[in-house]
């Protein structure tokens, strides 16, 4: 087997990918091990940024998400028993942020892309990388977890197989950064109505609670937890409990439903400083992960996949390499971007044991400025909604 991009990973990377290489005209293959199922139904977080809408409506991608995704036009944050509305789309110049999760835009790029006779290849097992530093690169794989072993000969490689996958460990001496938090969340899915009309992060002396939304009648929320901790210690009573507790506001009811989805995540960030090495490149998850708190995870690996497949495309069209070559310091700049806010949201919002009395003072005094400074509302509510491309 032969193609021009070796994709591995059928996440929002590798599959954006595989929809931009092919309005390119660049042939690809998407290898994951995991189930179409699998891959359809895993649980993420569900925020684009305005960009990555247009994107997808630009790529005839978005026709279900704009019929079925909620668009917000602020946020609220609560501390100290007060509320603050954010108003992102005045702070922005029009700009809005987009519900949808991630699993259905999963759904539809994955179907688009089999429209279109794009090659996925689910439930492969043994995937390894080889000659990344030759002109040759090859994935070898098997189908269907017990097939014979087989080859995909690549003119590049894309390793978009998140966080565990063994793309990033192909690269010998790469640079990595990394920080663990105390802390992390869990998450719940609910039948209910609405009950604010915009997302609302709470910090809370019992710890961070976020409402978000996935429909009229299912709900998101999210609750602090230890880092340690289990679902099996979380009954259903308990959780509605802390989250009656930490997003209480007068005048104000949280309504609760049923609970039909609850885990627990850890908190990380992360980010591998080489996201290229020979003919392989590093795209999403595989790079860099960023704890969940302003749900920028998908939307950074939406913007390494734009950058490399123009770089691609510059190579394929007009055998021009600089893009290429720069790829990792390019969108490096824009990644530790999106780690810097993830970070400034996670401790802005949390309570962490480890750290001092002076720090959560100064956590206070952040929110206390973003209520009284149209400038740092104006910088949190840029960076929600998704900073220029180029920048
Ligand atoms: C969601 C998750 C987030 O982490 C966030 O900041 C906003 C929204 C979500 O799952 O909807």
């Amino acid at each position: 087997m032969h193609t021009q991009v070796g994709i591995i990973g059928c996440g929002p990377a590798g599959l954006l990918a595989a929809h931009l290489l092919h309005r390119a005209g660049i042939h690809s293959v998407i290898l994951e091990s995991r189930s179409r199922a699998e891959v359809e139904e895993t649980i993420r977080a569900g925020m684009l940024e305005q960009w990555v809408v247009d994107l997808l409506n630009r790529l005839g991608l978005g026709e279900r998400m704009m019929r079925e995704a909620q668009f917000h036009e602020g946020i609220t944050l609560q501390w100290d028993d007060q509320r603050l509305h954010l108003p992102l789309t005045e702070l922005t110049n029009g700009k809005r942020v987009t519900i949808y999760a991630q699993h259905e835009v999963l759904k539809d790029l994955i179907a688009a892309r089999l429209a279109d006779g794009g090659e996925i290849l689910f439930n492969v097992a043994d995937t390894a990388l080889h000659g990344i530093e030759s002109q040759a690169p090859s994935i070898s794989f098997r189908r269907d977890k017990l097939g014979d072993p087989e080859t995909l000969h690549c003119d590049y490689i894309l390793g978009a197989d998140g966080f565990h996958g063994p793309s990033r460990q192909a690269i010998p001496n790469r640079v990595e950064y990394e920080k663990v938090y105390p802390f992390g969340w869990l998450g719940i899915l609910c039948h209910a109505p609405l009950s604010h009309h915009e997302l609302i992060y709470a910090n809370n002396p019992r710890g961070f609670a976020l409402l978000t939304t996935r429909t009229p009648a299912i709900q998101r929320m999210y609750i602090q937890v230890d880092a340690t901790d289990r679902i099996a210690n979380w009954s259903d009573d308990r959780i509605w409990a802390e989250l009656q507790a930490r997003l209480a506001h007068p005048d104000w009811t949280l309504h609760q439903g049923e609970i039909f989805q609850k885990s627990i995540i850890p908190l990380r960030s992360f980010v591998c400083g080489t996201m290229q090495h020979g003919r392989l490149f590093l795209a999403g998850d595989s790079a860099h992960i960023v704890p969940p708190t302003g749900a920028k995870g998908l939307n950074l690996a939406a913007a390494d996949v734009v950058v490399l497949c123009r770089a691609l495309e510059a190579k394929y069209k007009h055998n021009s390499g600089e893009a290429l070559a720069r790829y990792s310091e390019t969108v490096l700049r824009r990644v530790w971007k999106g780690e810097r806010f993830s970070w400034y949201m996670t401790t802005m919002l949390h309570n962490n044991d480890h750290e001092s009395s002076f720090e959560r003072q100064v956590h206070v005094a952040e929110l206390d400025y973003v209520r009284t400074s149209r400038a740092a509302a104006t910088a949190l509510a840029e960076n929600y909604v998704g900073l220029d491309f180029d920048a």
